[in-house]
């Protein structure tokens, strides 16, 4: 192959739109060739969110040059409210453009970058095929990354579900009698705040990560408000279902966002169940809930995207049981700097 370029690595500004929309072609040319799944944000939903502030991280975006020419793209995502030490990076380069040692360059700059804001591992996601593997891994490995944690993506294609949703329901039903099943729409009902942040707070710690260097996160109704008003201005709707225990508290919540730009795809949030109050099928009945819940305001809802730990079975039982499909690996690649 080609020898390195004199690859050099810029800062893009998302407010600045030409250059943010030039990001985001290269991000997608780079991105979408080793994807089973096209998963890239469509540019009304990447044109609202990037340059909106958000509460929770922040981003900061960048092109690769050899000499003129655009080669590749990178984000870096620094947890503002956690986490402390780490940074999450994307990072691509256009297929004309590889092996000549520009993904080098950037995974290297981009690791200066945040060692210079003081953090101390980094976290990269890469994808292959199910049983398969793509170039992310031999390059993440020859750049000292080890695979932390596996997961596997999942699509609900919203026909099967509607074809399996009533079976299932009726299924669920005698296992969750007793908990009250209510939803919302982005915005957290007062009474339920406190509890909702509750089970926020604990998530990390409960779902098997493998060895990726996540800590627990602390929720407050304050920081949630925050969170929904981000949420709000940029026209994603966080639908949240939760199961009310007898005694008024949160047994457990799910959550799929859907945005106003992209009214056809939904994604994943976090599920949970509190460990006390496992074993009534409360997963599978909020993950239907919050489901239905988003097929009510999106009517055209066609897909849903999840992931989950390939070593989370529960989790994956729920999925196989609302009619997800495997469709990809995705591996989180760290290195502590
Ligand atoms: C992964 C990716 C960024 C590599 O970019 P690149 O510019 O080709 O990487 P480099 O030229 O710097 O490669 C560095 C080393 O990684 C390894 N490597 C990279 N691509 C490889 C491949 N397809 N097969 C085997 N080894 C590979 C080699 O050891 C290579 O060194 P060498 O060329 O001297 O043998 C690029 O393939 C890409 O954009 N993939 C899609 C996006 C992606 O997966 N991002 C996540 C990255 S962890």
């Amino acid at each position: 192959m080609s020898p390195a370029g004199p690859a050099h690595v810029e800062q893009v500004d998302p407010r600045l739109e030409p250059v943010l929309r030039r990001w985001w072609e290269v991000g997608r040319d780079s991105w979408l060739p080793d994807r089973a799944v096209d998963d890239w944000p469509a540019w009304e939903v990447s044109r609202r969110a990037l340059p909106a502030h958000n509460p929770e991280r922040e981003a900061s975006l960048y092109l690769a040059y050899d000499g003129d020419e655009v080669v590749g793209f990178g984000m870096v995502i620094l947890p503002v409210l956690d986490n402390p030490h780490l940074a999450f990076a994307d990072l691509g380069v256009l297929p004309g453009h590889r092996r000549r040692g520009h993904g080098t360059t950037l995974v290297r700059d981009l690791e200066q970058r945040v060692r210079d804001r003081g953090r101390t591992t980094v976290v990269i996601e890469g994808y292959a095929p199910p049983g398969g593997t793509a170039p992310c891994e031999p390059f993440a490995a020859a750049r000292g990354y080890e695979v932390a944690n596996e997961e596997t993506i999942k699509h609900l294609d919203v026909a099967t579900y509607r074809a399996l949703r009533e079976d299932l329901v009726r299924e669920v039903a005698p296992y969750a009698r007793g908990y009250r099943i209510i939803g919302w729409d982005t915005v957290c009902p007062d009474e339920h705040a406190l509890e909702c942040s509750r089970l926020l707070s604990g998530f990390n710690s409960q779902v098997p990560l493998g060895d990726l260097a996540l800590e627990d996160s602390e929720w407050s109704p304050a920081r949630m408000q925050e969170w929904e008003r981000r949420n709000l201005a940029i026209g994603r709707h966080a639908f949240t279902s939760a199961a009310v225990a007898p005694d008024g508290t949160l047994a457990g919540l799910s959550g799929l966002r859907v945005d106003d730009d992209a009214p056809t795809t939904g994604s994943v949030g976090i599920t949970l169940v509190d460990p006390r109050h496992r074993g009534h099928r409360l997963g599978l009945a909020l993950k239907a809930a919050v489901t239905d819940l988003a097929l009510e305001h999106f009517p055209d809802l066609a897909v849903v995207e999840t992931t989950n730990a390939v070593s989370n079975r529960h989790m994956s039982a729920v999925n196989e049981r609302l009619g997800y499909r495997s469709l990809e690996r995705l591996l989180e690649l760290q290195r502590v700097l």
